[in-house]
């Protein structure tokens, strides 16, 4: 409740941080008033090449969604990340990599860099990927990942990366929706002291129908472990990249060209492959970048995130390397090989702005004083949050043990399709509240609506909506403008409809309840229900299948799925093992479910629809509270849950 603790701003934080509350209220009226001057002077931050005389054009009308920013302007994103810091920073580390265990370790500069991703880049050229061509990434959270994202945008390639846990399966899907001409992975990753099958698995997933789009496939060698080699398609990266030349033009792009593409998931249906362009996102995330965490100068800037979500994206590699900043890529996981690894990782390279998800703060937290046994933690300035609500209690202890209640926290609110940060306090501008992500950044016009779209004021709790565009939205669904719309904009007209709810207090700070569709947030990875229940169902011994999110203390939600058995099949110890790793396999450990509840029938309407809610009331313990039940064709059905449901807890 918003009548909870505040922390509010020093006058010392405020004093040294790049804005104050008032030049936050002041800059952000002028970016909602005058959007057109407010971000002509803002994409200055980037180098153009051809600088642009138009600044937003943008439509949420319905049947005509259409976004553009910059529209005449032409840049390159490898050149906004390296080649311009190269005359002052050349020798800076850009890149600062830590591996699975603490005797892993590298740091690439600029200089480094900047040949690294032209040799990679003509790599690229000689097997014929042009502009406009989608590769594939598939790989461990080692600097390679970072250098072919930036040698893909160099020559003005399309990347689209999976993440390295995903099933070959859910690789195949993406490369054959994008069409992807070239896989870039690895042998092997690394993660908390397991080895990933990468190479594997894109063997694997090349073996599917329909991927035959893929020409070839680079394997950086990483731990050198022993993998197929197809001497046809397969090509060792070290030996495509070592005799390159070192440099490597880069090309002129417009500013609404294709930069990525990104699979998420929705309420329904396949991923979505969620597109951004070059300029709009890049000018965003570098303003984001800047503003959220304070960046100044000197600061050593670690994302815990994977480079296959989002946050790996806009705040790992392209907002950090367009800052011209030290950013940190950490191959392994918060608490291996020991409880406190995280906190001695901020140690051993004095990070000073952190950034992780409310999952890893939890699992921290349930360890104690452990997770910061032995270190100082003493450089930090900032702590960031993304990826699900921060309960307050988490919040607390991020704040009290990993900063030492010397550090603000920026709990950041955003989405894979928004590109960037769109609800966030600033270090030195605003007040804090646990568990709240307070205020819009600049450009950004929230607004909560009821389930018929009227525009909610005050205090009150409604669906999150966005009334106009902001440089760094998606533009479009890959392939299908039809589903954007209809995904985005057909809820609510005129308004992009974040499938987010949301409470606004007295003070106009957002709180962000959490999905109000059919999509999960397990650990910060966000997974449609369909998807599951459509994995479940593909077991040949499943007939029917619903999937509900349920509390869960370290993950944030959990995957309880309701499972009905074919006629003549029983359930079994053997079996609930079966089918949990079939969902594994045919997606990947993030979607493996929780509980499996065998039920004989599923509630359902006289027309034959499934009815969710009363399935989630049921899942978390609320039967006492299922609302209407009218509609019900079996009542008895339910009955008969809510028994089975009481003898799994
Ligand atoms: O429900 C919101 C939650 O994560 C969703 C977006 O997931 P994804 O596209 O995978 O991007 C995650 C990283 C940006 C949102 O719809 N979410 C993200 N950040 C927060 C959050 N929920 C509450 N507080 C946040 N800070």
């Amino acid at each position: 409740m918003s009548g909870q603790s505040i922390y509010p701003v020093s006058p010392e934080l405020a004093q040294k941080s790049l804005l104050t509350n008032d030049q936050y209220l002041s800059d952000y009226k002028l970016s909602i008033e005058d959007p057109e001057k407010f971000w002509g002077d803002k994409g200055k931050i980037l180098d153009w090449i051809k600088p642009y005389s138009k600044v937003k054009n943008s439509s949420y009308a319905p049947g005509n969604v259409d976004i553009k920013w910059f529209e005449d302007g032409e840049l390159n994103v490898s050149v906004n990340c390296i080649d311009r810091h190269l005359a002052t920073k050349g020798d800076q580390v850009a890149l600062l990599w830590e591996g699975d265990t603490p005797d892993q370790d590298a740091k690439i500069t600029y200089n480094q860099l900047y040949t690294q991703v032209c040799q990679f880049a003509n790599a690229l050229k000689e097997q014929g990927i042009k502009k406009g061509d989608v590769v594939c990434l598939y790989m461990p959270m080692t600097p390679e990942a970072a250098v072919a994202m930036l040698a893909c945008t160099r020559i003005g390639a399309v990347h689209s990366i999976v993440f390295g846990g995903f099933s070959p399966d859910a690789i195949a899907g993406r490369i054959i929706d994008s069409k992807s001409k070239l896989v870039i992975t690895a042998d092997e990753g690394r993660r908390g002291g397991r080895t990933v099958p990468l190479k594997g698995n894109v063997d694997e997933a090349l073996l599917r129908d329909g991927t035959d789009c893929v020409e070839s496939v680079i394997v950086f060698k990483n731990t050198g472990g022993d993998v197929a080699w197809f001497e046809d398609r397969d090509l060792d990266w070290a030996e495509v990249t070592q005799s390159q030349p070192t440099e490597c033009e880069p090309v002129a792009m417009n500013a609404e060209d294709p930069l990525f593409i990104l699979y998420t998931s929705g309420s329904t249906g396949t991923p979505k492959g969620v597109l951004h362009t070059t300029g709009g996102y890049l000018v965003y995330a570098a303003m984001t970048f800047k503003y959220v965490f304070d960046y100044q100068e000197g600061d050593i800037y670690w994302c815990t995130a994977d480079v296959g979500w989002i946050t790996g994206h806009s705040y790992l590699v392209y907002g950090p390397l367009a800052n011209g900043a030290t950013t940190l890529l950490f191959e392994g996981v918060p608490t291996y090989p020991t409880t406190s690894r995280m906190s001695e990782v901020v140690d051993k390279h004095n990070v000073t702005l952190l950034y992780t998800a409310p999952t890893a703060i939890r699992a921290l937290m349930a360890k104690g004083n452990e997770a910061i046994a032995g270190t100082s933690r003493s450089t930090l300035r900032v702590l960031g949050s993304v990826g699900e609500p921060i309960n307050p209690e988490a919040w607390q202890w991020y704040y009290d043990k990993i900063g030492d209640k010397r550090c603000p926290i920026v709990d950041t609110w955003w989405q894979t399709e928004t590109g960037g940060i769109l609800i966030t306090p600033l270090p030195g501008a605003t007040d804090l509240k646990p568990g709240s992500a307070t205020r819009p950044f600049f450009g950004v016009q929230p607004a909560l609506v009821d389930n018929e779209g009227n525009i909610l004021e005050g205090a009150i709790e409604g669906n999150l909506v966005m009334l106009d565009s902001w440089p760094g939205q998606m533009r479009t669904l890959y392939g299908n403008h039809e589903r954007f719309e209809q995904t985005y904009f057909s809820t609510f007209d005129n308004m992009y409809f974040t499938g987010d709810g949301a409470r606004r207090d007295e003070d106009g700070y957002y709180w962000i309840t959490g999905r109000v569709d059919d999509v999960l947030n397990v650990s910060g990875h966000r997974m449609g229900t369909a998807e599951i229940e459509s994995a479940l169902v593909s077991h040949p011994k499943v007939a029917e299948a619903a999937v509900v999110g349920v509390p869960h203390e370290i993950k944030g939600q959990g995957i309880y799925a309701y499972v009905t058995l074919n006629a003549g099949e029983y359930p079994s110890p053997e079996l609930y093992a079966e089918v949990k790793q079939w969902v594994r396999k045919e997606i990947g450990a993030i979607a493996t479910p929780d509980i499996l509840h065998w039920a004989e029938g599923l509630p359902k309407t006289r027309s034959g629809k499934i009815m969710r809610r009363i399935l989630r009331k049921i899942a978390t313990g609320e039967s006492d509270q299922l609302g209407d039940t009218s509609t019900l064709a079996d009542p008895s059905v339910v009955d008969k849950l809510i028994k089975e449901n009481q003898e799994i807890a």
